[in-house]
């Protein structure tokens, strides 16, 4: 079933493999280069790729070397890149992420904004190593609609940019989690306090993207309950349940397995179009199997991610279908930033 073709919005998929979003801090001036353009070609036999994390505009860049897509050049940059993806044969959707508060004036020119003026309490990558996360400043009420209105331009930019569509980053912590968690959000205004105004923002960020590009080609990222980068979230089945009852009918959630199984099935049940689990979630211990891949969509999953699999594999599609073992998925120094470990990884050798 994995290897079955899917309807997605207008985009018929090959099999039901996604390739996860995977920032690896090699944006050159905050586009991509000629190498991200192979990279991603190498992965174009996924069903769907979603790219690294792309900050929608400069507050929003969260960490060194990743790009944008709110400038004329850096769209010139990823046509490139889906250009080289289409020639393959594959799909391509961009992550938009915002940092939020998991920034850096040294990252990004700007001190982060947040929904309120709290720390995540943890650390943040900078060009000079990790340093204390900042406190961020609290965004007035009137200013919260010009980082929604950024979504919205960016997804605009990455149409323009030849993609197939853009997923929202609401998972992991960042700001689109952060108006969600009552940890993050102590704002007292329509954006904060109860669980309708924790929402809010993903809500109408969502629908900005679905306005300006077509709720065929938007999808969200969600890590219901998952605790990184100092998020607490109160009674997750709630709060996802209301949040899924208020998104508009877009193509997808990509929903991360960082909380109980039932509660990922409720949610499951509840959203009426396509539901992408990816099972290894906030990079825990063991990566994403074939085999949980399988199990979830017996339960009901229509599509999955995989994340480090593919680090090593760009043919991972082949070596399921075909049953061939995995390359080993390389440490973790060449993750981010490194000259190797990106564009080296052949197919499976026969
Ligand atoms: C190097 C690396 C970078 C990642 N960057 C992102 C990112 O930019 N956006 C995101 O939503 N998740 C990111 N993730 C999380 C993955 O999408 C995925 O959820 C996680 O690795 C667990 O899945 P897996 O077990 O299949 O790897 C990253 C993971 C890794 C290993």
């Amino acid at each position: 079933m994995l290897l079955t073709s899917y309807q997605l919005g207008n985009l018929t998929l090959p099999n039901r493999l996604v390739m996860a979003p995977m920032t690896r801090s090699r944006a050159v001036d905050g586009k991509p280069t000629a190498e991200t353009a192979t990279y991603y070609a190498q992965r174009a036999t996924a069903g769907l790729i979603v790219t690294e994390g792309v900050q929608p505009n400069e507050v929003g860049q969260s960490g060194p070397f990743t790009p944008g897509l709110h400038n004329d050049e850096q769209v010139a940059a990823w046509r490139v890149v889906t250009d080289a993806v289409h020639a393959n044969g594959g799909r391509i959707f961009a992550q938009l992420m915002h940092g939020g508060r998991v920034g850096h004036v040294e990252v990004a020119g700007h001190r982060p904004v947040g929904p309120s003026a709290l720390s995540t309490g943890s650390e943040v990558f900078t060009p000079t190593g990790l340093q204390p996360a900042p406190v961020p400043r609290a965004l007035e009420t009137s200013e919260v609609v010009d980082q929604i209105t950024a979504f919205a331009e960016a997804a605009r930019n990455a149409v323009e940019a030849g993609f197939d569509g853009v997923e929202l980053h609401g998972a992991n912590g960042y700001l689109i989690q952060q108006f969600l968690s009552s940890s993050a959000n102590q704002r007292t205004d329509a954006y904060g306090g109860s669980v309708a105004g924790r929402i809010r923002f993903a809500v109408e960020a969502v629908e900005a993207v679905a306005d300006a590009i077509g709720r065929e080609r938007v999808g969200i990222r969600l890590s219901p309950g998952g605790q990184i980068q100092g998020i607490v979230e109160e009674n997750v089945p709630v709060l996802y349940g209301e949040l899924l009852k208020a998104l508009p009918d877009i193509a997808y959630i990509h929903v991360m397995a960082t909380t109980d199984e039932e509660v990922l099935m409720e949610l499951r049940k509840a959203w009426p179009t396509a539901f992408i689990l990816n099972p290894g979630g906030q990079i825990g211990p063991d990566e994403s199997t074939l085999e949980q891949g399988r199990r979830w969509l017996a339960n009901g999953a229509d599509l999955i991610s995989y994340g480090r699999a593919y680090l090593a594999n760009p043919d991972l599609v082949e070596r399921f279908r075909l049953g061939l073992p995995l390359a080993e998925t390389p440490g973790r120094e060449t993750w981010f930033g490194a000259p190797n470990g990106y564009v080296d990884y052949t197919g499976y050798q026969h």
